[in-house]
């Protein structure tokens, strides 16, 4: 499973990415505006920052939500890095501008997904990675790992390429389940992936063995 994190700071990245995990990046335009990043050369030079940082892909969302307007939005930023995924949202010009992209052997992220249905359609269109958003879901009373479980049964169905990229990670254990149900990538706030490290047996059994170190010594 590759394991992405889902943020625009650059410290949070840097951390993650010295770890010796990390696969890319996802940003929305939340997470900039979070950051303090605004107006177009801005974000396009955070961009570029990110990709100085990590080897992998680092998804970019337009803004735009027709289709000549995601088309032209998209190239400009595919345009600025080979690591730049476009990030597109789960509408009707979008899937249109996804299967544009995919022709051209561009990389796109269909994201807001909150359905098996809306997944299979950014599938059908070429999309690289789908990002279902298991902890608004998870919110709304809805469980967010039966959509992974159901995606991943219909990619397995078809043999889709897509990659299920789950997104919307709340916690640790949202890491584990997705693992286990066999989504493609996590998308995580670096709290929830360093949540991995943690057990107080290791603590407790480190602190032993350090102790009876010194006490040899
Ligand atoms: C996905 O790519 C989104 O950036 C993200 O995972 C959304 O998460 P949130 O529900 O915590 O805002």
């Amino acid at each position: 499973m590759k394991f992405f994190i889902d943020t625009a700071n650059l410290d949070q990245i840097e951390e993650a990415q010295s770890l010796g995990i990390l696969d890319g990046v996802t940003t929305n335009p939340s997470l900039m505006a979070k950051e303090g990043i605004t107006g177009q050369k801005n974000i396009i030079d955070h961009y570029l920052k990110i990709c100085d940082i990590v080897d992998g892909d680092v998804s970019a969302e337009v803004i735009s939500v027709d289709y000549d307007g995601i088309v032209k939005e998209g190239e400009e930023l595919a345009s600025l890095h080979k690591q730049i995924v476009i990030k597109v949202p789960m509408i009707e010009e979008g899937v249109k501008a996804i299967r544009y992209f995919s022709d051209k052997g561009l990389k796109t992220n269909c994201t807001l997904i909150f359905s098996s249905g809306q997944a299979l359609l950014a599938a059908k269109a070429g999309a690289t990675y789908v990002s279902p958003f298991i902890g608004r879901l998870d919110d709304i009373s809805t469980d967010g790992l039966d959509l992974i479980s159901d995606i991943r049964d219909i990619y397995d169905n078809y043999a889709y390429e897509t990659e299920i990229l789950a997104a919307s990670i709340r916690h640790t254990m949202h890491i584990i389940d997705c693992a286990k149900i066999g989504a493609d990538v996590i998308t995580s706030p670096l709290s929830a992936i360093k949540g991995l490290l943690k057990h107080p047996l290791t603590d407790i059994g480190l602190e032993k063995f350090l102790s009876d170190h010194k006490k040899g010594s």
